[in-house]
């Protein structure tokens, strides 16, 4: 390990999304950043979020009631601290978002507000119509590119965090070129995104594998409320656009859930119909699927504006024309995936983790904000607020003196084991038993069966994939311990053998390696 190649930063970023962005940017006038990325920078979930983002900037809006939506969606298990943070910081962001250029989309000069599922208000700033991730996303980027004191390194995958005592000192990498290096910092924030790949079907991009929350897992922080993974109710379902994304914001718009049938379902289900929390609209999708015997529901926007559906939702429109799906006259064939995960590394209201200098923002992280089922479009804020917390903190601290500690074997995580077919094996498992619904025994199975995967493994990793692999693998293992746990429904864990939520688990699991599991 000695003679590895080493590079030092003031500052390392795992991860090129909005989190890792917006940080490096605001750390910059101080610190020397270097931000990697496994793929190019783009390849991130933030570029291909199209709904918006939530913050209260209408009349009649207020924080109040945007934290108090955020609280309901996280049905019981959100700190209510850290939605109070993000309620009323969020609108301070955003503006700031504005002042950077940012283009959010305007009706008569005003912002135009969208609407979706379980907000009691018209608050989601979007742009580029349904192209609000990708719009801020090159706005950072371009920012970021005029920034002498950040360097990108894309086709950089961190494999493990380097740890002593207690404290981080940046990563163990696989470069471009396939070397492992050392990247020495003072500090490091990982903003590496979530997990979407632990299932088959997701709307996030290849490089979703969780690998921040698994190197942190190993490198003894704390990992929180993992049984919470949220399925997106309107994923299309068309073989040659697996994961693509049909906004939540259609359905704000008068866009309407039919089953096979033809029947609107929702009022079955909620009395918000279509606009009910997420998790309750993809288990009811989930269930019409399984009682008419269908691989899909529809969304039927054939009686809205069509000049509306072309102006608002471009992405969506003309990616279903390439199909040949013309949205206007036909039903769009939907069914719920694996969208975003509400648990992550555990954070303090500054982004901080129990380990000293390492900081978590973005999806990777668990800052309490979205309890068991996330609101929608809160996630791209969350990175903005938490983000510039953890740079708030970054620049209180003086990390720019201070020596590096000498490199040794004891800072490596432990190293681990694995083969392609894996993955294969992992998604299926997931899929199965660990999905929108689950029960006890099938999380038994589950447990065995990702137990003897990892007896199959060999125990070094050579290559990017093998990471990634062995990470989904980790990942999964404590998301079934975790979901065995929680013997009750909540948010997005649906147990068909305990179905109703139950006080006594209105309360955390945390995970960290060596440890007891703490609740
Ligand atoms: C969507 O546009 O429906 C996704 C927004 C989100 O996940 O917050």
């Amino acid at each position: 390990l000695k003679r590895l190649p080493q590079e030092q930063t003031d500052i390392l970023i795992v991860g090129s999304g909005i989190a890792g962005l917006f940080t490096a940017l605001k750390v910059a006038c101080r610190y020397r950043v270097v931000v990697i990325t496994k793929e190019d920078p783009s390849e991130c979930s933030t570029d291909l979020a199209q709904g918006g983002i939530a913050a209260a900037l209408d009349e009649g809006d207020s924080a109040e009631l945007h934290a108090q939506d955020t609280l309901t969606a996280g049905a019981g298990l959100s700190d209510p601290q850290a939605v109070r943070v993000l309620a009323t910081e969020g609108p301070r962001r955003v503006q700031e978002l504005i002042e950077w250029g940012i283009p959010f989309d305007r009706e008569g000069g005003r912002l135009a507000l969208g609407k979706e599922g379980a907000h009691s208000h018209r608050r989601i700033l979007h742009a580029g119509g349904d192209a609000t991730g990708a719009v801020i996303w090159q706005g950072l980027a371009a920012r970021a590119a005029m920034e002498k004191n950040i360097y990108l390194l894309p086709r950089t995958m961190a494999l493990d965090l380097l740890v002593a005592d207690g404290r981080c000192y940046g990563a163990l990498v696989l470069d471009r070129s396939g070397r492992i290096k050392a990247i020495l910092a003072k500090a490091t924030v990982l903003a590496s995104g979530g997990a979407g790949r632990l299932y088959p079907v997701t709307t996030n991009p290849a490089v979703a594998t969780g690998d921040g929350v698994a190197m942190a897992f190993r490198a003894g922080a704390e990992v929180m409320d993992l049984e919470f993974y949220q399925f997106h109710p309107t994923v299309l379902v068309h073989p040659g656009a697996s994961g693509f994304l049909i906004t939540e914001a259609i359905r704000g718009e008068g866009g309407i859930l039919r089953n096979k049938a033809g029947e609107r379902f929702m009022p079955r289900y909620h009395p918000l119909a279509e606009l009910a929390p997420r998790d309750v609209v993809a288990r009811a999708i989930a269930q019409e699927m399984a009682r008419t015997g269908t691989n899909c529901v529809f969304l039927d926007v054939t009686h809205l504006d069509p000049e509306m559906l072309e102006k608002r939702f471009p992405t969506v429109v003309s990616t279903c024309r390439k199909l040949g799906l013309e949205v206007h006259h036909y039903w769009i064939p939907v069914a719920p995936a694996a969208h975003y995960w509400m648990g992550g590394v555990r954070t303090d209201l500054y982004g901080r983790t129990n380990l000293e200098r390492l900081y978590a923002g973005g999806e990777v992280a668990c800052t309490g904000v979205h309890g068991a089922n996330r609101l929608a479009s809160n996630s791209l804020l969350e990175a903005l607020v938490f983000g510039g917390r953890i740079a708030a903190d970054l620049l209180e601290r003086n990390w720019k003196t201070g020596s590096y500690p000498p490199l040794s074997h004891g800072l490596l995580g432990e190293g681990a084991p694995y083969e392609e077919r894996e993955l294969f094996f992992i998604q299926g498992i997931m899929e199965r038993w660990v999905g929108l619904v689950r029960q006890g025994q099938g999380l038994k199975e589950a447990a065995a069966q990702l137990d003897s995967l990892w007896s199959l493994f060999k125990k070094e990793v050579r290559s990017r994939r093998e990471a990634e692999v062995r990470n989904l693998l980790l990942l999964s293992r404590l998301v079934v311990e975790a979901a065995a746990w929680r013997r009750e429904s909540r948010g997005a864990h649906y147990r068909v053998d305990f179905p109703e939520p139950n006080p006594l688990y209105r309360k955390h699991l945390i995970l960290a390696r060596g440890k007891e599991a703490r609740e």
